[in-house]
């Protein structure tokens, strides 16, 4: 169920020169939480951002009633949003979206890059204790880029890829070595990340009959569904990612792959 909840700031931890987990504290207890669902933040601070800023759910403590988000400075919210200091206000819309279905199928690939390496945690909990171990596949540009190992180990294997070789496999996502189609072994493929990487997924995806989810970071405004600003063309005509998405099948999509 949606709700509106000024939150306090517990925590902001730097984990590089521009990316950093925030910790919110809620005084009412919180409603359940998918992987893929997100959040829209007011980020009062930056008067010039009038409009909030969407996250995905990054973790979730229901006892403590924490909820934390993985986020890259982009520009004015998200460095403002940094700012905050613990014991600070933060006006919250969540759970918005829809989230990335249980999977049937055993062998599972979930590859994230960039910001959208924020709701695998969460995936990787809920798969878990659904009794499903995913293989987990990040990508980055040099070592700096890459986050979450030590987590994303508690859940299933994590395999990397950097682009200049600093970490992990040399190259791309798609470049790893289980992106090898004579024995590419996994069922369902999860995405979420820079366009261009899940469409490189995708194609893959089609190609080999793979079922595959994906998770659009299309620009918002309203996040209700209102402005219309973030549509996707579907096979069923637009629809919004703020309230139809942001997890969509491939196969549901009119992408030029
Ligand atoms: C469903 C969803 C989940 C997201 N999850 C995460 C996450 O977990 N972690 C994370 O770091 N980022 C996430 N993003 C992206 C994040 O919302 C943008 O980086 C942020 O809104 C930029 O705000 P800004 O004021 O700092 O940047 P601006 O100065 O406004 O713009 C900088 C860049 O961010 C893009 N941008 C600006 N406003 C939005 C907006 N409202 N929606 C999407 N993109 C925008 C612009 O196209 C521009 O390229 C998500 C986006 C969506 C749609
Ligand atoms: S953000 Fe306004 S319709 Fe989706």
């Amino acid at each position: 169920m949606k709700k509106i909840i000024d939150f306090l700031v517990s925590d902001v931890k730097w984990l590089n020169e521009n990316t950093y987990l925030l910790d919110l504290y809620s005084e009412e207890k919180l409603p359940e939480i998918l992987p893929g669902n997100f959040a829209e933040i007011r980020i009062e601070k930056a008067s010039e951002v009038l409009l909030r800023r969407p996250f995905s759910i990054h973790d979730v403590d229901y006892e403590k009633n924490i909820i934390s988000f993985f986020i890259k400075v982009a520009g004015k919210g998200t460095s403002q949003l940094a700012k905050y200091e613990k014991g600070e206000k933060l006006n919250v819309i969540f759970p918005l979206g829809n989230f990335f279905s249980l999977p049937k199928e055993k062998d599972i690939l979930i590859i994230g890059g960039g910001s959208g390496i924020a709701p695998l945690k969460l995936m990787g909990k809920f798969f878990k204790e659904n009794g499903v171990k995913p293989v987990f596949l990040i990508g980055g540009r040099t070592e700096n880029d890459i986050f979450l190992v030590d987590e994303l180990n508690n859940y299933g294997e994590v395999f990397i890829t950097t682009e200049d070789g600093s970490l992990g496999e040399k190259g791309l996502v798609t470049q790893h070595p289980v992106f090898n189609s004579d024995n590419f072994k996994y069922k369902k493929i999860y995405t979420c990340g820079p366009e261009p990487m899940m469409k490189a997924i995708a194609k893959f995806a089609s190609k080999n009959d793979i079922d595959c989810e994906v998770s659009l970071e299309n620009t918002m405004a309203c996040g209700i569904g209102a402005c219309l600003c973030c549509v996707v063309e579907t096979k069923e005509g637009n629809k919004c990612v703020c309230t139809e998405g942001p997890v969509f099948n491939i196969k549901d999509l009119k992408w030029q792959i």
